[in-house]
């Protein structure tokens, strides 16, 4: 029987979250009191040897994203470093970042002046999604109580380190969850991405080293800070360790957020904590990683979730979401969905995604209208239209639709043309 680690979501549902003496009781902010006391690339070695890796969708190496924010130049006179949270929570089917601001804040809190100290950010944003009010209330809440208690502000608890953080909220674009889109909100730009490289953590916000990361991952690094790399790395996977919050919806008995060691079977998931398909049906498909995932067949029930063992199989992780599908919902109204609204949330900035996703939905439209009298060259040319805007697109939104359509088209093909 499977059962849930919790590190991210220990204290959800345990503790009152609008009180930080609750928190404290639970042991917060002994973490920080003890990373005060550690040079800076201490934590950020700690971190790197804890193998945590971003939650956010990319998956890429929180301590590595420390080192080179820490390490980066100015190439200003005036220097300052940033720490930013995304807390945007776009992409479709996850939740999970909600959950954490909403019942445990300070956790949060903690794991980011914990990751500004190591990086030397004198200022953080968390920007969060503007309908998401009572996560925004209870971080500002958090943010108070914390800078009344002296872990935030001037001085923290005398180590002469400072850091403010203030809350910024998301107008309600997708692509403004992608962490360079994010960048130029906060600045009070239009949601328009920039060219990488430079990186975030070279030339981030105002042109200064940005340290930029979800929710979820700086709330690992309060237990990874008190317990050890050694002890983070022997939980979950050898490539993947740790937990993750997975968020499941659909056609499931009991959806919700279960957060798990890394590593579990895919039917696991599905079939033990989120209850099983709905009345009794079979499972035909689930689409892992939100929008910009994979539908993925019946064999991958015994899959391993981690970052490696579902790119090997030319699947993502993402951000953890699991839409399942029963076998009486057809995958083209879904990929449909997805494909309309692709097509809404590209900024329109390059031409090959902002005719392209036009282009794919139309395909698909009439796709589904001529049904069996479709030439099958449309589903060709909608897997080369992808492909090739998944090349040519200036940002990874417009890399994005090939993911959804090459899987429905491996694995569903004979009936996207019923
Ligand atoms: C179109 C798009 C939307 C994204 N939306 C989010 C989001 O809502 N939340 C998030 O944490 N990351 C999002 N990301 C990923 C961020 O660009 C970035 O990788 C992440 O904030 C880094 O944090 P991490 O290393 O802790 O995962 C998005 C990426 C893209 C391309
Ligand atoms: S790929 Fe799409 S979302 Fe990204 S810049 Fe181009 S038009 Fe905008």
């Amino acid at each position: 029987m499977l059962i849930e680690r919790r590190i991210a979501l220990k204290n959800v549902g345990r503790i009152n979250p609008a009180k930080i003496e609750d928190y404290m009781a639970a042991g917060g902010y002994k973490a920080l009191k003890q990373a005060l006391q550690m040079p800076p690339e201490k934590i950020v070695y700690e971190l790197i040897q804890s193998g945590l890796r971003g939650r956010g969708g990319a998956g890429f190496s929180a301590g590595l994203k420390k080192k080179f924010t820490s390490e980066a130049a100015c190439v200003l006179l005036e220097c300052m470093r940033f720490i930013v949270c995304n807390a945007d929570e776009g992409e479709p089917g996850t939740f999970k970042d909600r959950i954490i601001m909403e019942g445990d804040p300070h956790l949060l809190i903690e794991g980011m002046i914990i990751a500004a100290y190591a990086v030397g950010a004198q200022k953080g944003y968390i920007y969060i999604r503007g309908e998401y009010h009572k996560s925004i209330d209870m971080t500002r809440k958090a943010l108070g109580q914390t800078k009344a208690n002296g872990f935030l502000g001037d001085n923290i608890l005398g180590s002469g380190y400072s850091l403010d953080i203030d809350v910024k909220l998301g107008g309600g674009s997708y692509l403004c969850g992608e962490e360079f889109t994010l960048l130029e909100s906060i600045e009070g730009k239009r949601g328009y991405p920039r060219i990488k490289p430079p990186y975030p953590a070279q030339k981030g916000l105002f042109g200064m080293p940005t340290l930029i990361n979800n929710v979820e991952t700086l709330s690992h690094i309060p237990a990874i800070i008190l317990n050890g790399a050694k002890w983070y790395k022997s939980i979950g996977t050898d490539q993947s360790p740790g937990t993750k919050i997975f968020s499941i919806s659909g056609d499931v008995n009991n959806p919700g957020n279960f957060e798990v060691e890394m590593g579990v079977r895919l039917k696991e998931l599905i079939f033990n904590l989120a209850g099983g398909i709905k009345d009794d049906k079979k499972f035909k498909t689930a689409l892992i990683g939100g929008a910009a995932g994979t539908f993925v067949p019946e064999s991958f029930l015994d899959v391993r979730m981690g970052f490696e063992s579902l790119r090997e199989k030319d699947a993502v992780l993402g951000s953890g979401a699991i839409i399942v599908m029963a076998e009486d919902k057809p995958i083209r109204d879904m990929l449909h969905s997805i494909l309309r609204f692709f097509g809404h949330e590209s900024c329109g900035k390059c031409v090959p995604c902002r005719v392209g996703t036009r282009h794919l939905l139309i395909l698909l439209e009439k796709i589904i209208a001529e049904g069996p009298n479709n030439h099958s060259s449309d589903i060709d040319a909608l897997l080369e239209q992808s492909e090739l805007m998944a090349k040519t697109s200036l940002c990874p939104l417009g890399q994005s639709p090939v993911l959804p359509i090459k899987s429905a088209v491996r694995y569903f093909r004979e009936e996207l043309i019923i």
